[in-house]
């Protein structure tokens, strides 16, 4: 028996749009192929940019984008990647694959593909091998609106104004490939380096330190007690790895034991949210230190066959539940939790689309992107679930998971994912208003014949939204169906 209450007239704050944010790193095929083709390619370009995948990105309306990296934020010199880029210098990624990177993308592109997205660019500073005046000359190159050494060689490079830029990451990861720093040491050396991240005329920083792996409490106390009122947002990284670091399991071949380690695994993120966010309610009990997840997804072994370094998967309807559970999870919490970015929007990692040549497929996790888009900005509605358990080798998890907000237009949009693998869940919703009486009740379904379903390039189609019938008035609210392994979305207009 599954019981949803929801209190449509109570609302429980915003839900900022960029929970709904991506990340997007010098990684595998992600900016190359991915974004990235060149002026000169015959796959349909603006400036070099893909015009396929940002139509398709411009769709599920990714509010921020956060790049170079990633590991390869700590590695990366900015000044490499701007000018003429035939005299760029070249580097190696040692972080992923040993490849050469010709810097042909740098922050000219990147601003370009922000523009053409229409979304905001989030940048991530390097700390664990660059220097303060590096990440000053970096925000200077972009904002400045004036004559300074940077401004000047900005427009020498071709842009005259500066770029409009809010969201600036101090390091990524210094607790591992960001430099293996003490929390002790990295909250100093964050005091430091933001101190010279500077606001240039009317252009204000929003800056963001490098928070937490995973449940590392400790580096959260540390970083909130010595350096709290120094930033804006801290970061936190969780990602769902159904077996082992060293032996993560196939994306596309599991069962449903795996599949229910897998949910359960990225059901964990509430627990995460929780506790890190008690330690924040401590040193910042206003609230005003957003918590930032920048990077988060199912890490599974990459496709066979491909290089082990570029983090290449496929993406099925597990993905698509973990997505779903994960976003209901950041709406919950949207009071503290006002960023979020999926790891890594194109061929790496829990893609949102993959590439091969000229052809582009959108993934499940695509498609629940595109339900829950109607979250973004929305205001968050007071729900009670109480959901069966869904039972598994003597464990058990909730088998429904909710989300309900008002949109702008006075709509109501519910997402729902029914967690378990082979049978189909009956909700029972009591609606309590006294302004809002439903209407019409229409939807949308992601589900398929199997959990492992995914689209490949031979049949692009076989996981997409369909319409969803399933859902009828009773005298106290009204009752959804929810297919075996799905993720729903019913909205509900006024009478
Ligand atoms: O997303 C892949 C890698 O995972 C990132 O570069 C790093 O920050 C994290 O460990």
């Amino acid at each position: 028996m599954n019981k949803l209450t929801l209190n449509a007239d109570l609302k429980k704050g915003k839900i900022n749009k960029n929970i709904y944010g991506h990340f997007s790193e010098h990684l595998g095929r992600c900016i190359y192929e991915g974004y990235w083709v060149g002026e000169d390619s015959s796959i349909p370009n603006t400036r070099g940019i893909r015009n396929d995948v940002v139509e398709a990105l411009r769709n599920i309306k990714i509010p921020v984008l956060r790049w170079p990296g990633g590991c390869f934020a700590d590695e990366y010199h900015w000044k490499d990647g701007v000018g003429p880029r035939e005299k760029r210098a070249r580097m190696i990624n040692t972080h992923w694959g040993g490849v050469i990177e010709n810097n042909h993308f740098g922050t000219h592109e990147f601003m370009d593909l922000c523009e053409q997205l229409g979304t905001e660019p989030y940048i991530c500073g390097n700390v664990g091998s660059g220097t303060v005046q590096e990440m000053q000359e970096w925000v200077e190159y972009m904002t400045f609106d004036g004559e300074s050494p940077m401004a000047n060689w900005r427009k020498e490079n071709g842009r005259e104004e500066p770029w409009k830029l809010k969201y600036f990451g101090v390091g990524n990861e210094n607790w591992g490939c960001g430099g293996n720093m003490r929390p002790e040491y990295y909250a100093d050396l964050y005091r430091r380096y933001q101190t010279y991240v500077r606001n240039y005329g009317d252009n204000k920083i929003f800056k963001i330190a490098c928070g937490p792996n995973v449940d590392d409490y400790y580096w959260m106390e540390v970083l909130m007690r010595e350096a709290c009122r120094f930033m804006d947002g801290i970061s936190l990284h969780y990602y769902t790895v159904t077996g082992t670091w060293e032996n993560k399991g196939s994306a596309t071949d599991f069962d449903e034991e795996k599949w229910f380690i897998t949910l359960k695994k990225s059901l964990f993120m509430e627990e995460l949210i929780q506790k890190h966010s008690t330690i924040m309610d401590k040193y910042d009990p206003e609230k005003r230190v957003h918590l930032i997840v920048d990077e988060w997804g199912t890490w599974h072994d990459v496709e066979p066959g491909t290089n082990p370094g570029f983090l290449y998967q496929q993406n099925t309807m597990r993905d698509a539940l973990v997505a779903g559970i994960t976003l209901n999870i950041f709406n919950k919490y949207c009071e503290r939790v006002q960023m979020a970015n999926i790891a890594q929007t194109i061929n790496v990692l829990q893609a949102v689309i993959l590439t091969r040549g000229a052809e582009m497929i959108l993934t499940p996790t695509y498609h629940v992107f595109d339900l829950y888009k109607v979250h973004q900005d929305a205001d968050l509605i007071d729900l009670h679930l109480q959901s069966e358990d869904y039972e598994m080798g003597g464990e058990s998890i909730p088998a429904v998971s909710a989300s309900a907000s008002m949109d702008s237009n006075g709509d109501i949009n519910i997402t729902f994912c029914n967690l378990k693998a082979s049978e189909g869940v009956k909700v029972d919703c009591i609606f309590n208003s006294t302004d809002f009486r439903i209407g019409s009740m229409t939807g949308k379904v992601l589900a398929a014949d199997e959990i492992t379903a995914h689209n490949t390039f031979e049949e692009p189609d076989r996981v997409k939204p369909a319409a969803f019938n399933a859902a009828e008035k009773t005298e106290t609210g009204f009752t959804v169906n929810l297919p075996a392994a799905s993720v729903v979305l019913l909205t509900l207009k006024r009478e």
